[in-house]
């Protein structure tokens, strides 16, 4: 399978028609990841409110905030989906809180990385295992990284076509589609969390400062990714 099948398939397709086109097509091998930021709100609301045949996942580092865990309860409640969940490994990540302590990330790149790894990367591997399509909330204005991103692309590492469906969206749009459809969505993106991930690596940014600027903002030529979206085209 490669990309431009899918191009060809959703050609002139957008939101919710989008998602719809691609489900029927690959019947239970279509799976959406949320991390319940704004984005990813829209897109489980799509599923939940026409039934689509796609299967939603999380994956709980266990360091989120407590905002995300009561809008994840919400969102069950309100669209009545099923969330499957992923966990990082129990012993890998009782080794190495054991031997580097709760907080290593902040002392290096590689601490960050192999804790991102544990937390994400490996129990992803695991979500997206007998699935041939990964959809995501990415946008390309969320970054210079992502800009250069498509909205249809293989994922080499995950050997994976993954498929953004809000990719052109301003974050204006996804603000006003939330508020117009009364979308449920996290009280901290009102305080100043345009980007919401792990509550130690995440904090508010200032008006004109970059959309990411908050995640892993002591690393300062960080490419601000965690490695669950390392892709070719
Ligand atoms: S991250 O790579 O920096 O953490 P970001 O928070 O921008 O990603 O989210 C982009 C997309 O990645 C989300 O729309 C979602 O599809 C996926 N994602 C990020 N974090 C998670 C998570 N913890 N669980 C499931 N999906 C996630
Ligand atoms: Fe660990 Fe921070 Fe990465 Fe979360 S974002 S997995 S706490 S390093």
């Amino acid at each position: 399978m490669d990309t431009n099948k899918i191009k060809d398939i959703i050609q002139g397709k957008q939101g919710v028609e989008l998602l719809q086109t691609i489900a029927q097509a690959y019947p239970s091998e279509v799976v959406f990841s949320t991390s319940f930021g704004i984005e990813d709100q829209i897109i489980t609301s799509w599923i939940g409110k026409n039934k689509l045949d796609i299967q939603i996942f999380t994956l709980d580092t266990g360091r989120l905030f407590k905002e995300t865990y009561s809008l994840w309860s919400r969102t069950i409640e309100r669209y009545e989906v099923q969330i499957s969940t992923f966990y990082p490994n129990t012993e890998q990540i009782q080794a190495f809180i054991s031997e580097k302590g709760p907080n290593a990330f902040y002392e290096s790149v590689d601490n960050r990385k192999a804790c991102c790894h544990i937390r994400k990367i490996e129990p992803l591997q695991r979500a997206l295992k007998g699935a041939k399509i990964w959809i995501t909330g990415i946008r390309a204005e969320q970054s210079p990284n992502r800009h250069d991103m498509s909205d249809v692309e293989y994922d080499e590492v995950n050997n994976i076509i993954k498929v953004h469906p809000l990719f052109y969206w301003s974050f204006d749009q996804v603000k006003a589609y939330v508020s117009k459809e009364n979308i449920p969505y996290n009280s901290l993106h009102d305080k100043g969390f345009p980007s919401i991930g792990c509550e130690p690596c995440t904090r508010a940014v200032r008006e004109g400062e970059d959309f990411r600027s908050g995640r892993w903002w002591w690393e300062d030529q960080s490419k601000k990714e965690c490695g669950l979206h390392v892709t070719t085209k």
